[in-house]
This record gives C-alpha cells, structure tokens and sequence, in this order.
C-alpha cells in the first residue's frame, strides 16, 4: 500500500494512456529483482550537510536514496512512474523497518508539493521543465542533490534522447535561485555526468 501525500483531490492526475517509459522501467526493474542497490556517491560523501526534516525523492527508482535519507532520519516522499520500481523499494524498506512515502506518480503532470521540502534528490533523471517545480518544492535553506547524465552522453549512448540530458554548462546554471555548494557540469571518468548540491536561500 502506498501512503499518500495528502494531496487534494483535484489535484490527483487523471487516468491516461499507460507510457512507453513506465513500461520500460518496469521491464527493467522485473529483470533487476534482487539486485543491490546503493545509494549515489554524491549523496553519501556529502551527507554531512543533511540534517532532519522532510525530503523528497524524485524519480526515486528502487530507491536506494530515499531509504539512505530515511535512515537518516528524513520523513521521505519518493515517487516514480515504475510501481516495479517503488514495489521493490518499498519491500526493501520494509525489511529495514524504514519508513517512506512511497508514489507511483508520472512526474510530466504530478503536481509537486511545494515550500515544503528540507532536502530535494533527483539522481539519473532530467526533465528541463520540471526544474522550477524542483526548485519550488524546497523550503529556504533546502538543499538539492542532483546527478544525472549530460549532453557528452549521448557520444557513449547514441539512442539516449537528448531532451533527457543536461545540457552544456551543467546544472548549477538552471537553478539560479540556489546557492551552489558543488558545481561539476562535467563529472565522471567520461565527463558524462552533471552533478550539483546547492541550497535555497
Ligand atoms: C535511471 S532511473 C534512476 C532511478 C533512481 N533515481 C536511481 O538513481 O537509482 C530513472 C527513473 O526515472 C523514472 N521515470 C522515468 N520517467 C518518469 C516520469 N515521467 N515520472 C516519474 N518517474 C519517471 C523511471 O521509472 C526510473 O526509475
């Protein structure tokens, strides 16, 4: 069961068409039964700027991040359009007596909860009209750890679709109403990764 975010009813997205992603993630997640998970590096090595309060867990996978920040003792809303992908983290929670929000929510038109959120995670996920929602969900002083693949990418992967790659300048630049703590627009052994941390003023 999952719990939900207290969200009005008309607020709820309406029954549509079921997306080509949600099926490939979930195909991808029924083959990965089982598997480890682990939580991003960028997260655990800067975990000592984390604290207490409410976190958010966007495209949250089988969620190795939110079940971290659950463990350090954050009250986690984690969603995902995969219900494979939140049925396993879910499972895995569980089995560590942690407790989450899990949501399986198709975030092109979930509307995000905003001001309300102590620390926002988005790991391997891009979606360029999402960010002000990101950036909206925080509460001052919140921060934002954010890694995901960039427009170097696609010379690895060459089917990648670019409108899901961080494009050239990294992410620090789209989130101009955030203090940068960390700016790597070009990361990774291959500089195909962007990652951040910043906070809200
Ligand atoms: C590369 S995985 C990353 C998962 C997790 N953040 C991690 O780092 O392990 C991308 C995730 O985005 C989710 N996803 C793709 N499109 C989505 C959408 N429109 N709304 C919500 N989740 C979506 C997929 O189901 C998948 O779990």
């Amino acid at each position: 069961m999952f719990r939900s975010l207290n969200l009005n009813p008309d607020q709820i997205p309406t029954k549509k068409p079921v997306k080509k992603d949600k099926e490939r993630w979930n195909a991808r997640y029924k083959e990965f039964t089982g598997g480890s998970a682990s939580p991003d590096n960028l997260l655990v090595s800067n975990s000592g700027l984390l604290s207490r309060g409410r976190g958010l867990d966007l495209a949250c996978g089988h969620g190795a991040n939110s079940i971290f920040l659950a463990g350090r003792g954050y009250w986690v809303d984690a969603l995902d359009i995969s219900h494979e992908g939140v049925r396993q983290a879910q499972s895995r929670a569980r089995g560590l007596k942690l407790e989450v929000g899990w949501l399986v929510a198709d975030l092109d038109d979930f509307p995000i909860p905003q001001g309300i959120y102590d620390v926002a995670l988005v790991f391997y996920f891009y979606s360029e009209p999402l960010l002000p929602k990101i950036l909206g969900a925080l509460k001052p002083t919140g921060l934002l750890y954010y890694s995901t693949y960039n427009y170097r990418h696609t010379s690895l992967k060459p089917d990648f679709k670019p409108e899901y790659l961080v494009p050239e300048g990294g992410l620090g630049r789209l989130f101009p109403g955030l203090r940068i703590l960390l700016d790597e627009p070009e990361a990774g052994s291959e500089g195909n990764l962007s990652r951040l941390i910043a906070q809200k003023y």
